[in-house]
């Protein structure tokens, strides 16, 4: 029984509490949060204990912990934990700054301690399939990975403002499913970007609407396109075209019933946004980091693909200011 001790009970910590109360191999023992009563919520599932932060990294009685605060606040934590020896399961991003993230890298390695950064879409059942597939050569070798990701709404303006920009915030996740996907490193990054959805997104400084290219030593190409704004629902789609044929993996709807009229077919929305839409990858997330810690096996995706995600987002961030393709040779 792995004893968790889960740092931040908001929207993603939630999720993670009341994937690990459904779970025999392991228990919440002990919360924190900033908000009581966002502890308190948490810490009822599983009678845990609420603590601050720095007690609940130092108790004997959690053996794990689950990073789930603002970005801000995982290098102190990382730190900490690291520190006290324990086995750490952090939010994405580790942190906006790569070369903070290469810190981390530093006291994590030092310590010895197994890390997992929260790429949960490598979690998706159909994204996993997808890329087992192609790992085994079922359509040869990838030449041309499209991923489509498109958030229903963009988020307050106030959150937009201190993201870190759509590059950092948002294609973070398709930066690592690219580096999953791609078989090999991106050695060219170059990023477009326009605000279409909301002036104040551009007024902002940032962009709604952006799409990246990025390209492999042996010219695999892979292209993502990012919205905050698509009226049918959050898109999430993947292609890979490879020598032998093709792996597509569709979007998830809220049920799959069909209806045809004379005007023609309509189906269900997809699911609303990501709580719902990754609900099984977050769950598959969190039963791996479990079953590796506890069997003492290589953690995945580990810290330095934490890392390589930031150094593709910062690039792209350069090349859209730029204008020009960013080398990461
Ligand atoms: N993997 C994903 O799909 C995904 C989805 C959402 C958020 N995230 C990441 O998860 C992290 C949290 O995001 P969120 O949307 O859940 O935020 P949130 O604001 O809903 O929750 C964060 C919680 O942390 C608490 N908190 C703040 N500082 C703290 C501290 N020092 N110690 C303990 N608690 C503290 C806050 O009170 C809040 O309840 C971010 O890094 C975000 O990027 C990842």
């Amino acid at each position: 029984m792995l004893k968790i001790g889960l740092l931040g009970c908001g929207r993603i910590g939630q999720v993670h509490g009341r994937t690990i109360s459904r779970l025999d191999n392991a228990r919440v023992t002990a919360v924190s949060d900033a908000l009581p009563e966002a502890a308190g919520s948490v810490a009822a599932l599983s009678g845990a204990a609420v603590m601050e932060s720095d007690a609940l990294i130092n108790s004997p009685d959690v053996e794990a912990v689950v990073i789930g605060t603002p970005t801000d606040t995982h290098y102190d934590l990382i730190h900490a934990a690291a520190g006290a020896g324990k086995a750490i399961l952090c939010e994405k991003p580790v942190d906006m700054s790569a070369d903070r993230i290469r810190d981390c890298i530093r006291v994590v390695e030092t310590a010895g301690v197994p890390f997992m950064t929260a790429f949960n879409r490598r979690f998706d059942p159909g994204f996993a399939d997808l890329q087992a597939r192609l790992a085994q050569g079922e359509i040869g070798e990838p030449e041309l990975v499209t991923i489509l990701s498109r958030d229903p709404a963009p988020p307050p303006i106030g959150y937009i403002k201190s993201s870190g920009g759509i590059f950092r915030d948002m294609m973070i996740h398709d930066f690592d499913m690219a580096r999953f996907l791609l078989g090999e490193e991106p050695v060219s990054v170059f990023a477009v970007g326009s605000a279409l959805v909301d002036p104040e997104i551009g007024a902002a400084g940032d962009v709604d609407t952006a799409a990246v290219t990025l390209t492999t030593a042996a010219g695999r190409i892979c292209q993502i396109s990012n919205s905050r704004r698509a009226v049918y629902g959050y898109d999430q789609r993947i292609e890979v075209h490879g020598s032998h044929g093709m792996l597509r993996a569709a979007n998830i709807r809220e049920n799959n019933v069909e209806v045809a009229t004379g005007a023609g077919f309509r189906s269900a929305p997809t699911k609303h946004f990501f709580l719902e839409r990754y609900e099984a990858a977050y769950a598959a997330e969190m039963v791996a980091f479990i079953d590796a810690v506890a069997s003492g096996s290589a953690v995945s995706p580990g810290i330095h693909d934490g890392l390589r995600a930031q150094v593709l987002a910062d690039a792209a961030t350069r090349s859209w200011e730029e204008g020009v393709p960013v080398s990461l040779t």
